[in-house]
């Protein structure tokens, strides 16, 4: 994928965010588009935050059993405490790593902040082996920043 073609995904998520209704509406279109322009994300989903828990909202991929992680538990639960990107290049070198698929190898979580508030995560898996770079992070970090808008504005 070019740099021209991210522009265009982001430009695409930007507007289908804007259209939704609500914030589950937007939070499906940005799983959608992801999903379907870039082949490697083999899992992409969004957790929200419910008091000590992420809580599991849409999501493409196979149906994972972690539907409520607790802050703190696996490598979405680092990034909620962490405040910050994680990049998993080798999910089976991690001791923190929550299996959802067998052939998953790499993993990132960004999170979705509203100032030092953390609303929730955009999570992907790759069945690749460290199949997120920084193109990819620079990316998601823009479209977590388009969802924070939608999830804070629904909750006003
Ligand atoms: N791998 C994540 C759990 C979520 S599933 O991948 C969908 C983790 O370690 O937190």
């Amino acid at each position: 994928m070019t740099d021209t073609d991210r522009a265009q995904l982001l430009t695409a998520i930007r507007s289908g965010i804007a259209a939704a209704p609500n914030a589950d509406a937007a939070m499906k279109q940005a799983v959608r588009l992801l999903k379907d322009a870039i082949p490697y994300y083999t899992w992409v989903g969004i957790y929200r935050i419910d008091g000590e828990e992420l809580v599991l909202g849409p999501f493409l991929g196979q149906p994972s059993p972690h539907t409520r992680i607790p802050l703190g538990r696996g490598i979405c639960g680092a990034a909620a405490i962490d405040k910050a990107t994680i990049v998993v290049d080798d999910v089976q070198a991690d001791p923190r790593y929550l299996a959802c698929s067998l052939d998953t190898r790499s993993e990132i979580v960004v999170p979705i902040m509203n100032g030092p508030e953390v609303l929730g995560e955009i999570d992907i898996d790759s069945d690749q082996k460290a199949a997120f770079g920084p193109p990819d992070r620079a990316l998601l970090e823009q479209v977590a920043g388009l969802l924070a808008e939608a999830l804070s504005d629904a909750s006003q």
